[in-house]
């Protein structure tokens, strides 16, 4: 018995003097003194002693192994020391990790770009809700329920009286309501549209409503209004025209169109705004005296704005939030 008690003492001490980690520590440890190690076996084997022969290995086995657990306390604080200075360790030569920046997205770009220029020809920003009464969407501008104008623009209704926006025309209705003339304000926002999606369609994209309401608004302001904005938009050299048109709430009415001309294949004309002088139905449904006011509108699709002015070809990457896209602007 105490051949074998020095033997394990004199191994725990080899062995002791190769560890480097503190996992080698926990294999050493499991070794020895660990539930089936080296010491508590030989633990179990001095119960099995005759009573008489005890007094004289207990003590020398209660000291190799409490010798053991003091050399293994000591040196597992060591490691641990180490390993934590080891943590807390920072190499400033190392370089610093890039910060990426982000951007406006291209839409809030161009939407900022358009209000910009009509700001300094003396129109106010307004905004409206998105989800909208089919009375203001509808009703009041003229557009009756059953009547087949209703069909230029599917709609998502929420119940029979309320839905989503399909422009930004009800904004006028709700500013036009609230205060009289002279008033000339633009009106940004998000509009709904139950649509099949393509590269041209989409069932949300935006709009910047204008309305112009005073004693002598005339059609050639408005075109003058809306020429001057092209040509800050899109350059002095913009090719653009004025075609005949119809909405339930301007009369006349006109749309306008500018030259999309792709690179290396064949242009053709894009249609950008509808416009129009606010149609007297319209102003006497909101109380506005339409024998002494009268008014221009207007409402450009922003996105269809900033595909021709950046080339882009498919409206549905500006929902997509591929980086490689935005990253351009
Ligand atoms: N609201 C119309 C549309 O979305 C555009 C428009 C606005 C036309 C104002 C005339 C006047 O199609």
């Amino acid at each position: 018995m105490l051949d074998k008690i020095e033997l394990a003492e004199k191994n725990f001490k080899n062995e002791v003097v190769t560890v480097k980690s503190l996992e080698s520590l926990e294999e050493l440890r499991i070794k020895f003194l660990g539930r089936k190690g080296i010491f508590t076996e030989l633990f179990e084997e001095f119960k099995q002693l005759p009573s008489d022969e005890k007094p004289k290995y207990g003590q020398v086995l209660n000291k190799a192994k409490s010798s053991a657990q003091k050399v293994f306390d000591e040196l597992k604080g060591k490691l641990e020391k180490s390993e934590s200075e080891k943590k807390v360790y920072i190499d400033l030569t190392l370089d610093g990790r890039e910060v990426e920046l982000g951007s406006k997205h291209i839409l809030t770009q161009t939407l900022d770009e358009i209000k910009q220029i009509f700001k300094g020809l003396g129109f106010s920003i307004y905004e409206g809700p998105e989800l909208e009464s089919d009375h203001n969407n509808f009703e009041m501008l003229n557009f009756p329920a059953d009547h087949p104008a209703r069909d230029m623009q599917d709609t998502f209704f929420v119940n029979d009286n309320f839905l989503l926006r399909t422009h930004t025309s009800p904004v006028q209705v709700r500013l036009m309501e609230n205060k009289q003339p002279p008033i000339r304000a633009l009106m940004p926002g998000k509009v709904y549209r139950n649509e099949a999606i393509s590269a041209k369609s989409y069932c949300l994209f935006h709009q910047v409503e204008g309305l112009y309401v005073d004693e002598d608004v005339t059609f050639a302001e408005l075109k003058g209004t809306l020429v001057v904005f092209l040509k800050q938009f899109f350059g002095e050299d913009v090719k653009y025209r004025f075609r005949p048109s119809f909405f339930p709430f301007t009369e006349p009415s006109a749309e306008v169109d500018v030259w999309w001309q792709p690179k290396g294949k064949e242009g053709r004309w894009l249609e950008i705004l509808g416009c129009g002088m606010v149609d007297p139905n319209v102003l006497e449904n909101v109380k506005i005296d339409n024998e002494k006011y009268v008014g221009y509108a207007f409402g450009m699709g922003v996105e269809r704005i900033a595909m021709l002015k950046y080339g882009v070809g498919d409206i549905r990457v500006f929902f997509d939030n591929d980086k490689r896209f935005l990253k351009q602007f």
